[in-house]
């Protein structure tokens, strides 16, 4: 295991931010984990930088997640069960299940990050979320030092949520997942964009074909990071009370609204932004809002993490005297 210090993690996040971690180890195999543990350094784990905003320098120890590899545990007829370690890249796996026919992970084709981040926040896009496909995560807890296995029922999924996320963020290092994926074809196709592309393309729903038009949708309205640092939607979509959504629906009958659990009802953060003036914004400081997604906030230039952080702050004051609602950051805040 190397330990460096004053590591720059410039190309460790897809926002670009130079910020440095006093140290930082790359972790490739379960003896590094359990060496870094013992290590008397607050911890943060990286796995593809996706969904961080760096605004300060990490005083701790970041562990790099470079765990590789994949194997199917079981399958039947129906079912195949991979597992899968937590430092592969997300899209290279969803990529691989599709050219295998299996189903369950095409919606979630081209999003950025690793395997291991997936259920941390329970990535979701166009009528999927990696709750419905994970059978098991596999976790080391850094301070116990214990490895430990919990079945996806068991992770308190939520949008964009988990126990990952809550009690455990920095404790618990993911090191596999497991996957149920389908071998007899389970399409999602509801979802609005993913119907009209498909009919753009003209060919039938399959597992490839669905993949095929969700990066298509994706790469035509989300800015790549390889090219314009940021790190997806900034934003989670606020839910409010019906009783809170019915005068802003007679005050703005044209806004776009999914009901959830609970009499609740779901309001696309983008739109909320959009409505605000935001789309397309470019802030002095090189921070800016995507001209195509406001959801989407960007380093246009050499912004910082605290020129985004205030943008994202501006965004969320605006929102909340417009419309009383408070947007909450999906994005983690270093
Ligand atoms: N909208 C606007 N203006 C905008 C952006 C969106 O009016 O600038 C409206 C759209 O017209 C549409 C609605 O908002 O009526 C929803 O837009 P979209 O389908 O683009 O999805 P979203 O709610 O903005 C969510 C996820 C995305 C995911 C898409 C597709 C969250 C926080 N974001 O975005 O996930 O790809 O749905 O399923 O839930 C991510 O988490 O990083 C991410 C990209």
């Amino acid at each position: 295991m190397h330990l460096q210090q004053n590591k720059s993690l410039r190309t460790q996040n897809t926002f670009g931010i130079d910020c440095t971690a006093a140290y930082f180890v790359e972790i490739h195999n379960l003896a590094d984990l359990e060496e870094a543990a013992h290590l008397p350094y607050p911890k943060r784990i990286l796995g593809g930088g996706s969904n961080i905003l760096l605004t300060q320098p990490v005083q701790g120890l970041v562990l790099g997640n470079c765990l590789l590899g994949k194997h199917i545990i079981a399958q039947d007829d129906d079912h195949v069960y991979i597992t899968v370690a937590s430092g592969e890249t997300w899209h290279n796996l969803v990529m691989y299940t599709v050219e295998q026919g299996w189903g369950g992970l095409e919606n979630l084709a081209l999003i950025p990050g690793t395997v291991g981040a997936a259920p941390i926040q329970n990535i979701g896009a166009y009528g999927a979320e990696v709750a419905d496909v994970i059978a098991t995560v596999q976790w080391f807890h850094l301070d116990e030092h214990a490895y430990i296995t919990t079945s996806g029922a068991d992770c308190a999924f939520g949008y964009r949520d988990s126990m990952f996320k809550r009690s455990l963020l920095n404790k618990a290092f993911i090191t596999d997942v497991t996957f149920k994926l389908n071998k007899k074809t389970q399409l999602k196709t509801g979802y609005g964009a993913i119907s009209e592309e498909l009919k753009k393309m003209n060919i039938p729903a399959t597992v490839a074909s669905v993949a095929q038009a969700v990066i298509n949708i994706r790469s035509s309205k989300l800015p790549n990071p390889a090219i314009i640092g940021n790190a997806g939607s900034f934003f989670k979509n606020p839910t409010i009370t019906r009783a809170a959504f019915l005068p802003l629906q007679s005050q703005y009958p044209n806004m776009p609204f999914y009901p959830a659990n609970d009499n609740m009802v779901k309001i696309p953060a983008g739109w909320l932004i959009e409505q605000c003036g935001w789309k397309g914004y470019n802030a002095p400081t090189g921070a800016g809002v995507h001209n195509l997604q406001a959801l989407v906030l960007v380093n246009r230039q050499n912004a910082t993490g605290r020129d985004i952080w205030q943008l994202s702050q501006d965004i969320l004051q605006s929102v909340a005297s417009r419309f009383h609602i408070v947007l909450e950051r999906e994005v983690q805040i270093w």
